[in-house]
């Protein structure tokens, strides 16, 4: 695995929407701005080979050349993203494909599919000829596979894909009797008689398909995305060892974790936080641009120390859609700490200029079209000479954090179709986050996979696993392993009552883990929605001046706890099950489950965020809830690293109970101290 030692702090560059005479002068803006890293070329195939077969380089060796001589390094994406038309228009099975069967033409881009084997090979040759021409070049660093794998649409139909999913479930249950039963298709008569009836969920009435199928389709997508990748990852690393590979995201129906460990150094995100600041959240509190610190945490959760590709550096907008305002004066600084805080090492602001053409003319870049010295320019300036002087102490440090919460895709992917889960999974989600945000808890993400190791989980004192409706046994002996060993999980309702097909067990519920919480559910309801939802009671909350009434919203399970040593902790009120237990704690082995039989809200993730004592562990800072606290360390020397991040317009106070260095002013700080609106502290503490 090929890691960078340094901190890189750099930009997004697109020369072939400049006049030739304007890139010296970027250059060297860029290298005066602090800048040490460039990417470019991604889109870029129809000037590398304008005609089929026919390759030229000048142009960006033209460019690459200006880069070097300004010590700036460069990283090229290989540029699959966007096909030129000559190829789409010679071999339009290249093309993906609508639902409905209809392909998508040149215009846009991300218009191809993974199975095509022309579209392999043709990539395979324009990869195979960048690399080989670049390998020795002084300035090219590495290499980010195509761009935004599964970014535009995330599901395919091409005839390519039809065909290649056939391979891919003949390879998995061999035989058509197993497929039937994996995916239970006896139900409605779906049974398939022959290997050629079989394709990827066509449309169906009301739009719903088979979901066993549904959710093999989703796998298969992902195993599709990491193949293309593989065959340009071995291309690269046989040709340019010296070079490493990434490839930028990170979007839906895809295994990051896997593609990751099988083929990349690192991942890459593209970060836009501002996108929080325009979804639409109704919930108490949103964390809006904040609420990317999740984003930050999976993909910490793919490579523990990861590069930014595309870091948000000015309002966003096509033409068309994703309109968002201007980052407000400090944002974009403020983002770009948040990306290393949460353990970015190498950052790239998208993009140097807003382009004059394109679909892309209101996603603003660092620059205005008319080039002229403006905030931003300023603003990244600024962070520049402030990472010049203190990147390198923070580079291969590591995010602690003492709890997790636990997510997997098979039940990502399932819930996207069960209505029954996936949207509990959000909100609860959500609402964990959201606590140990505002408590001032660092929280990791982690992803369980079937490499998942004991370990792992054991470097946490507390996993929050919301909703893990498809539980597999082994997955669920895991689970048991770590609170026999003093672990503490925490479930919620609709967990471990789906084996890995997405079909029921005929267990009573929780399945594989109704031993490790000591109960079964009685009895479960959604709650509809001319209802109104029950309470829980939560004991003791009442004596502690605490509200003792708690909605119960979208799904209750009501609680039959069966061992001794499971212990009530809250009974519902409200509809025919009033009294009967809502929140269960059951001793197991050394450690604690936790079952709660329905969806977390954030009045219950802050009141078991107390009642669990769970603290922030830095005792000896006090923060307003608008400031973010993350840590870094150095796992050889033990050196800390406590980012305090202010994500609002106000200037906050904060309490630091004893004296201590802050790395960006260079000062001591201590006792009451002020912190500016978007404002950031890294403290260090050896
Ligand atoms: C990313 C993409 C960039 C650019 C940016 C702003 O998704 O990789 O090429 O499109 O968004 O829209």
């Amino acid at each position: 695995m090929l890691q960078n030692k340094e901190f890189q702090l750099g930009v997004c560059y697109y020369p072939e929407h400049w006049p030739e005479n304007m890139w010296e002068n970027d250059f060297k803006r860029m290298k005066e701005m602090g800048f040490s890293i460039v990417r470019m070329a991604e889109f870029a195939w129809s000037i590398f080979e304008p005609n089929e077969g026919e390759f030229s380089f000048e142009f960006f060796d033209r460019v690459i050349d200006i880069c070097n001589k300004y010590g700036l390094k460069v990283v090229l994406g290989t540029p699959t993203a966007t096909p030129p038309a000559w190829l789409t228009h010679k071999y339009p099975e290249v093309l993906n494909a609508s639902q409905e069967g209809i392909n998508y033409q040149h215009g846009q881009r991300r218009h191809y599919n993974y199975n095509s084997s022309i579209y392999k090979d043709l990539s395979a040759r324009i990869v195979k000829e960048m690399v080989t021409h670049y390998k020795d070049h002084p300035a090219v660093v590495g290499w980010q596979i195509d761009n935004e794998l599964n970014c535009e649409t995330d599901v395919f139909y091409s005839e390519a894909d039809h065909r290649s999913f056939r391979t891919w479930v003949k390879e998995k249950y061999q035989t058509l009797k197993e497929l039937n039963n994996a995916w239970g298709t006896v139900f409605w008569s779906q049974t398939y008689t022959d290997w050629e009836q079989v394709f990827l969920p066509r449309k169906t009435v009301s739009d719903s398909p088979n979901p066993h199928q549904a959710l093999d389709e989703k796998r298969f997508i992902s195993d599709s995305a990491i193949s293309f990748a593989g065959v340009q990852q071995k291309i690269i690393k046989e040709l340019a060892p010296h070079q490493w590979v990434t490839t930028n995201g990170i979007f839906g129906h895809i295994d990051n974790h896997q593609m990751t460990s099988n083929l990349l150094d690192f991942i890459a995100y593209d970060s836009y936080p501002n996108f929080g600041n325009v979804i639409t959240d109704d919930t108490p509190n949103p964390l809006l641009d904040r609420r990317w610190s999740w984003n930050l945490s999976v993909v910490r959760s793919i490579s523990p120390t990861f590069a930014v590709f595309e870091q948000q550096s000015g309002g966003g907008g096509w033409v068309n859609r994703l309109l968002q305002p201007a980052p407000k004066p400090g944002q974009m600084r403020l983002w770009t700490y948040q990306s290393i805080a949460h353990g970015a090492d190498r950052i790239l602001y998208f993009r140097w200029r807003t382009a004059t053409m394109g679909t892309e003319i209101y996603w603003h870049g660092i620059n205005d079209y008319h080039n002229q010295p403006n905030r931003r320019v300023k603003e990244a300036e600024q962070i520049g000479k402030e990472l010049k002087r203190i990147g390198d102490r923070l580079v291969c440090s590591k995010y602690r954090a003492e709890v997790a919460i636990v997510k997997d895709y098979d039940n990502e992917w399932d819930g996207e179709l069960d209505k029954w889960h996936g949207s509990f999974e959000k909100k609860s989600l959500q609402a964990w986050f959201k606590a140990f945000q505002y408590s001032h808890i660092p929280a990791d993400a982690l992803y369980i996979h079937n490499t998942t190791s004991l370990d792992e989980l054991l470097k946490y004192k507390i996993l929050v696993y919301p909703h893990p409706t498809i539980l597999p046994e082994t997955r669920a002996e895991l689970l048991k392993e770590y609170v026999r060993q003093g672990g503490k999980i925490i479930f919620g309702c609709r967990s471990g009552y789906k084996n890995i097909n997405g079909q029921c067990y005929m267990l009573p519920f929780p399945g594989p883990i109704g031993d490790l919480c000591g109960i079964t559910i009685e009895d479960y309801t959604l709650i509809g929605p001319k209802e109104e939802a029950p309470v829980i009671e939560l004991e003791n909350q009442k004596a502690n001046g605490l509200n003792d009434e708690i909605k119960a919203n979208d799904f209750n399970e009501i609680i039959n706890p069966y061992s001794s040593d499971a212990e009530v902790l809250a009974r519902f009120k409200g509809s025919f099950y009033s009294g009967k237990p809502a929140l269960v704690k059951n001793t197991y082995g050394q450690g604690e489950a936790y079952y709660f039989g329905g969806v977390f809200n954030e009045e219950l993730t802050n009141q078991l965020v107390d009642r669990l004592e769970i603290h922030s562990p830095v005792d000896w800072i006090k923060l307003p809830k608008a400031i973010e606290i993350s840590i870094r360390e150095h796992p050889e020397n033990g050196e800390k690293f406590i980012f305090l991040l202010n994500f609002s317009n106000e200037k906050q106070t904060i309490e630091i109970r004893k004296t201590v260095h802050e790395l960006i002013t260079n000062s001591e700080l201590s006792g009451e101290v002020s912190i500016s609106s978007y404002g950031v502290f890294i403290l260090k503490v050896s």
